[in-house]
């Protein structure tokens, strides 16, 4: 797909700000099977369409950007192949450190800490602590996440407080729920990308994407690039979102009214 408009053009465009992208990026292993390479080929392609992403994001001026780089399905890979992508996650952590304080990229990491290897947790810790304080993107990068385990650790907190004596079940709301979930604060995602034609969710952010406008492209991860985020842009700012209300106050009031008096 071709640029529509240049950055500057582009912005001044905007009317619906993406506040919060997440990204499922699908399609590494095809890229590499295409191109007659082994599948960590495509991972490695899939890192550096993640740079490209978070630099995209920034010209965008989009804030957050959540990527769904391993689900915790993701473990019944084949071994080597798993080992591969937490090198490469390994390798990207550290990288990072030279070039994402001085653009402004903050990096934090979701999901279970307890299960991915010793030394991917140590670069996470690092790569977060030399970020911490950039305000410019902030990239959450869901790693051993699971949307259904997290709901799951939600209501186990929540519970362990009720057993406590500490909560009554009635204060148990959808703003306290949400508060106990990874990115807390945060926000919502607005749009939800997944590529490589699959048009599922699988298990990614299953309580906060309720409401996220969702936009499924065919390109293969490692291919997409700004141009495919721009496009993306487009699309959501041609939505209306509704959240369950009706659009425009007042047109489809008329409409409904109008109905209603012609009813028996
Ligand atoms: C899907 O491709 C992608 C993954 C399993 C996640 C790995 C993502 C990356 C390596 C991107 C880099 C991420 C970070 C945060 C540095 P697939 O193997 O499922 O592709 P296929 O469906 O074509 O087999």
């Amino acid at each position: 797909m071709c640029i529509l408009y240049d950055n500057k053009d582009f912005m001044s465009y905007i009317r619906k700000p993406v506040k919060h992208l997440a990204v499922i990026m699908d399609g590494n292993g095809r890229w590499a099977e295409r191109r007659g390479l082994p599948r960590w080929r495509g991972h490695e392609a899939g890192v550096d369409a993640v740079r490209r992403l978070a630099e995209a994001a920034c010209r965008f001026q989009i804030p957050v950007v959540t990527a769904f780089a391993f689900s915790s399905e993701n473990w019944k890979r084949p071994e080597r192949e798993v080992r591969t992508l937490f090198r490469l996650f390994e390798r990207y952590f550290h990288s990072e450190r030279n070039t994402l304080p001085g653009n402004g990229i903050r990096v934090s990491v979701f999901g279970r800490r307890d299960r991915i290897p010793n030394f991917v947790r140590e670069a996470v810790a690092a790569l977060e602590a030399e970020t911490r304080g950039c305000s410019r993107l902030h990239l959450r990068i869901a790693l051993d996440y699971g949307g259904r385990h997290e709901i799951v650790e939600a209501a186990r907190s929540l519970a362990r407080r009720v057993a406590r004596g500490e909560l009554q079940p009635g204060r148990i709301d959808e703003e306290l729920f949400s508060a106990s979930l990874s990115g807390d604060g945060i926000g919502d995602p607005d749009l939800v990308i997944r590529t490589a034609g699959e048009r599922r969710l699988s298990n990614f952010l299953l309580w906060q994407a309720a409401y996220s406008e969702l936009y499924f492209c065919s390109k293969l991860w490692p291919d997409f690039d700004e141009s495919d985020l721009q496009t993306a842009l487009a699309d959501y700012e041609s939505r209306t979102r509704r959240f369950g209300a009706l659009p425009a106050a007042g047109v489809y009031r008329k409409a409904f009214q109008g109905a209603a008096e012609g009813a028996v």
